[in-house]
């Protein structure tokens, strides 16, 4: 079965129930800074899981376009995508638990076509705060799945997301299917390794609250996921992803043009890489942002991404001057257009942007090889230097497997734990330069703008109190004469609505409220609940400002030392900053 097909069969199917289907949101996220990527479907419908309406109504179907670069390394095996499609379906204070397992039994076997025999699940087994999820595993019984075709797990598999992070929550239920030739146990062991899950159907009853506690949430959701790539692998009998139908034009034209085969295991790696890599720079090319690659965020995932695929293309000897590029890409644009229709539309950028990057690296590449070489003549022993391959990384753009491979042809070593410390160092540094940039260069504040920094604090937990915990801060800009506050709302706010956020405010103020500074684990910092804009871009160690009960938040400072120094708090304007999020403007007077 194809993805294409397999997409229509799904969103048809879920047409039919009454689901509307809405098309995938882009891969970097709209008015959410938080986050650099979309990394599941139902990312980008958080909003309207803890309670927004959603202007298509409650029965929403799709496929999202999905980014993960954590585990770029681990691209060139058998299942790792930097790109990847999941389709998914939802309910939002619609439908539950019954009708849920039933479509998906009723889709699985008779649109699918997998036979029962091959089926089993999972369902939570309890914890002090819900009890085990009989009822899942009754309604899976009433389907036809066999008492010991189901098998009960903890959070740690059947809670999603998991018990650290907060936000919309419940317990799952996990469909897998028996994937291999032998023939199928009776009993269902999920460990071992031919049962692979399929679908994830979150029943999200909770909402975990940054104090740690887990209240009902009004209306409960259902949140389901199916990982595209992975079922059709499956459902084509492949234990190799990239044996599936989704890759086969796009590795024989890899093969054409490279004149290497993907069966010649010295080649099987490289192929891989070469193939997720430029499906994954097409689909972010593709996204409407249009970013370019750069030295920073999405735009520096995208360099990466380039850079690792001509590296990896001139291991296959593939002509990098010529357009092979161009050709694999128009095969992935070709392949998914009729899902994600601004892939066509901007097709010209996405050729042209991939190709000057190429260009460019090319050039310093080879520059970077003539300087690799004069290296290699005049060292004194046989380890190149940590400064000398930071040099060829941080000037030539080497990656640095490139240096420690051209070093092994000619027998030398490079010294990579010097290496990957001064990689830190510098990474550290930068990390901790964007947290300056995007707390709005705290290092110059004077004593006005400290003062507007903690006020920002203190409006955020307000407009929580007064609108939801849905509010979260979008953006901020502090000068000494004013602060403007963008957060996450989708609606204007009501005078009254205005004049309660500052009201309390205000009596934060009045309460003469001491403000401590923190240092922790960022780990340790989320797990309790702080707010921060932009998670990803903290370093490990992170400070935390707390305001007494009010405010724990992710910050690099400075503050005032207690909310008393901030005078009286004036709401100016409220107004929409872009869709979705709302700015204040107020001043300290
Ligand atoms: N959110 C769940 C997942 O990503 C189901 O969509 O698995």
């Amino acid at each position: 079965m194809s993805s294409i097909d397999l997409k229509k069969i799904y969103l048809n199917f879920f047409e039919g129930k009454g689901h509307k289907i809405i098309p995938s949101a882009p891969v970097i996220p709209e008015n959410d800074p938080t986050v650099l990527f979309n990394t599941a479907g139902m990312q980008p419908l958080v909003p309207y899981l803890k309670g927004l309406p959603h202007p298509e109504g409650t029965r929403l179907a799709d496929v999202q376009k999905c980014f993960r670069t954590n585990d770029l390394e681990e691209v060139g095996d058998k299942t790792h995508h930097t790109f990847f499609e999941m389709l998914g379906n939802w309910s939002l204070g619609d439908y539950f638990k019954e009708e849920s397992i039933a479509w998906s039994f009723e889709l699985l076997t008779k649109y699918l076509n997998i036979p029962v025999e091959r089926l089993a699940v999972t369902v939570f087994k309890g914890n002090e705060l819900v009890p085990a999820d009989e009822e899942a595993a009754n309604l899976w019984l009433e389907q036809g799945i066999l008492k010991d075709r189901i098998a009960y797990l903890g959070v740690d598999d059947n809670w999603w997301p998991n018990m650290e992070l907060t936000g919309p929550c419940g317990s799952d239920t996990e469909i897998f299917y028996w994937r291999s030739d032998e023939a199928v146990p009776d009993k269902f062991d999920p460990e071992n390794e031919n049962w692979v899950e399929i679908w994830n159907n979150v029943f999200m009853q909770y909402m975990h609250n940054p104090d740690g506690t887990f209240t009902p949430l009004e209306k409960k959701n259902v949140d389901t996921g199916m990982g595209v790539e992975r079922v059709v692998a499956v459902l084509e009998g492949q234990t190799d992803n990239y044996k599936s139908s989704i890759w086969t034009d796009i590795i024989a034209k890899i093969e054409e043009v490279s004149g290497k085969k993907y069966d010649d295991e010295k080649y099987t790696t490289a192929i891989r890489i070469i193939a997720d890599h430029l499906r994954a720079i097409v689909m972010l090319l593709g996204d409407d942002a249009k970013i370019t690659p750069s030295n920073k965020d999405q735009g520096y995932v995208l360099r990466r991404l380039i850079r690792r695929t001509i590296r990896y293309a001139r291991t296959l000897d593939i002509n990098i001057d010529s357009d092979w590029d161009s050709q694999i890409a128009n095969i992935v644009i070709n392949q998914y257009k009729e899902y994600y229709t601004e892939l066509d539309r901007n097709k010209d950028f996405i050729i042209e942007s991939l190709k000057n990057e190429k260009v460019k690296f090319n050039r310093t590449l080879e520059k970077g090889l003539r300087e690799f070489e004069k290296i290699t003549k005049t060292i004194q022993g046989t380890e190149i230097d940590k400064d000398t391959a930071f040099k060829l990384y941080d000037t030539y753009g080497f990656p640095i497997e490139l240096t420690e491979e051209l070093a092994k042809e000619q027998g030398f070593t490079v010294d990579m734990d010097g290496f990957k410390a001064k990689f830190e160092e510098h990474q550290a540094k930068s990390r901790a330069g964007s947290e300056q940039k995007f707390k709005g260069g705290l290092a110059s504040s004077g004593e006005m703008e400290t003062k507007y920094h903690t006020a920002t604090h203190l409006l955020n937990a307000a407009l929580k109190k007064v609108l939801g915990e849905h509010v979260h801060q979008r953006g901020s800009n502090i000068t000494a004469e004013r602060m403007r506050f963008d957060f996450a709302h989708g609606e204007k706010m009501t005078d009254e609505e205005k004049k309660k956020a500052e009201d309390l405010v205000n009596e934060y103020i009045s309460m003469a409220i001491p403000v401590e500074r923190l240092e922790m684990p960022k780990e340790e910092a989320v797990k309790m609940g702080a707010e921060c804009e932009f998670i990803e871009r903290y370093p490990d160690i992170v400070t935390v400002y707390k305001i007494g009960d009010v405010s724990l938040e992710i910050c690099g400072g400075p503050h005032v030392s207690n909310t008393s120094e901030l005078g009286h708090f004036v709401i100016k304007k409220e107004e929409s900053s872009s869709s979705g999020v709302r700015r204040i403007k107020a001043v300290l007077e």
